[in-house]
């Protein structure tokens, strides 16, 4: 698909607001509420993109220590005073810059007045590090210690994982990015681009909090505001003649599928870190919990909309376009010579898998959503597996909505969609299976035992059931 001119008219008339747009729900289909409370649209657009704080870190050599706190906090979302949940007082938290080879340990306290959590996204923490079926109390802190592997140089995200309660308190404003470097980053290719976060979070507000879920939000919520950073539309300077663009979509159940103005996208990085060369595409699509980075050679002076386009995920039409963010161009820049090479992406042969399991992703009316036929329970093994060996996993998407896959600890690679082979290698966590789809992936249960968990990324999902657990043994 290409930049058409009927289509950059279209994209004139964007609308903010998913009021209007169609919901469905089980076989009918009812029309959300266009009716916005007055602070339900932004009062400030158009500032400078300022990236989230950077969370302070104590380095000794590769020994890291940080500490990450949750507690209701005074923010400003698109202009507006909000009093929500947030980690470490801001929305997005605070980022956690690594490096490859870091020891680290991190401290989280929760200095909410409910129950949470702390989830590393993405980074491959051991299960009894990663604590998925835990929680802790208001005043209650657990150390995290995990050691970040070569290879891991990418873009993560940290959210709560208090199952029941993942869906409002990651809409409220509970996330925040891990971002990973390596060597790769200090070659002339990235060392030289524009590196910037762009944290992805729809909101809806109503006197000076972000707004429960409705009981339809249980689908999917999607806010009537979608934030950049927290930032409604905002302008990113460039500074360079190569842009890199760590795109994460924190938000719980909106996917975005996302083009820059009369530009390409250089794919350069998924989940699970960098692939093996750059590839070109004019759009991309990030599901709930998904990243990808991405290169942009500027194409001269000028200001160039990041849009959202059209797309429906069989819960909520996004029919109409948005504008997310604008970027500034000034003149003079040269863009970098784009890298040939990255890094190397183990290629697993699935012809020696020891196991094929099937996943049935569906839903029952109305809004529970459950992995073959079955809701998630935590003292419930769904699957048991052996360190050290190779899994097919197929997954198949029985419901008319999306449901983005997520497994913990284990990093897959997608074999196939719809019966195509995947046309590059790459590490991902999380695995968008459109309605009706079949996606087949491997599952290389490496390094690590214990229980952990896989499930739908779209938060409402999870919560209502859509969530099983895995067990690796020696
Ligand atoms: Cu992003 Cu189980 O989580
Ligand atoms: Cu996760
Ligand atoms: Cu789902």
């Amino acid at each position: 698909m290409s930049f058409s001119p009927s289509r950059r008219r279209f994209l004139k008339g964007t609308s903010l607001i998913v009021g209007g747009a169609a919901l469905a729900l089980g076989g009918g289909s009812l029309v959300a509420s266009g009716a916005l409370t007055p602070n339900d649209a932004p009062t400030q657009s158009g500032e400078r993109l300022t990236p989230p704080p950077t969370l302070s870190v104590r380095r000794e050599a590769a020994f890291v220590r940080a500490a990450l706190f949750t507690a209701a906090s005074p923010v400003r979302l698109a202009g507006h005073a909000v009093s929500t949940l947030t980690y470490g007082g801001s929305v997005p938290g605070p980022t956690l810059r690594l490096h490859e080879g870091d020891h680290v340990r991190l401290h989280f306290r929760n200095r909410t007045a409910e129950h949470t959590s702390l989830h590393l996204h993405g980074l491959p923490l051991s299960p009894e590090a990663d604590a998925p079926f835990g929680h802790q109390m208001p005043g209650e802190a657990r150390d995290i210690e995990f050691d970040v592997p070569a290879g891991a140089a990418g873009t993560y995200w940290y959210h709560p994982h208090a199952h029941g309660d993942v869906a409002r308190q990651l809409f409220a404003g509970l996330a925040g990015a891990v971002v990973v470097a390596g060597p790769l980053d200090d070659e002339p290719g990235l060392r030289d681009a524009d590196d910037r976060l762009i944290i992805l979070k729809d909101f809806s507000l109503s006197g000076g909090q972000v707004n429960a879920h409705a009981p339809l939000d249980g689908q999917g919520k999607h806010g009537s505001m979608t934030l950049v950073n927290g930032q409604h539309r905002p302008v990113l300077h460039a500074t360079s003649g190569t842009l890199r663009l760590r795109l994460l979509n924190a938000s719980t159940a909106r996917p975005y599928r996302l083009a820059l103005q009369d530009h390409e996208l250089h794919l350069i990085a998924t989940d699970g870190g960098l692939i093996e060369k750059p590839v070109a595409l004019t759009e991309l699509l990030l599901a709930p919990g998904e990243r990808a980075e991405v290169l942009v050679r500027l194409r001269g002076a000028g200001r160039f909309e990041l849009q959202r386009l059209p797309y429906n995920n069989g819960a909520v039409d996004q029919g109409s376009a948005d504008s997310l963010l604008t970027v500034h161009a000034p003149a003079g820049l040269r863009p970098v010579r784009l890298p040939h090479v990255l890094a190397s992406v183990e290629r697993l042969d699935p012809a020696t898998a020891v196991a094929t399991r099937r996943l049935v992703f569906d839903a029952t009316f109305p809004l529970r959503f459950h992995i073959n036929g079955q809701f998630f329970d935590p003292a419930r093994t769904d699957f048991t597996g052996r360190r050290g060996t190779l899994e097919l996993w197929e997954l198949e998407n029985a419901h008319a909505f999306d449901h983005p896959f997520h497994l913990h600890s284990f990093g897959v690679q997608v074999l196939e969609r719809g019966g195509l082979p995947e046309p590059f290698r790459a590490w991902r966590d999380v695995v968008n299976l459109r309605g009706g789809e079949r996606v087949k992936i491997a599952v290389p249960l490496q390094r690590f035992t214990g229980r952990t968990v896989f499930h739908c990324h779209v938060a409402e999902h999870e919560d209502r059931g859509m969530m099983g657990v895995l067990e690796v043994r020696d």
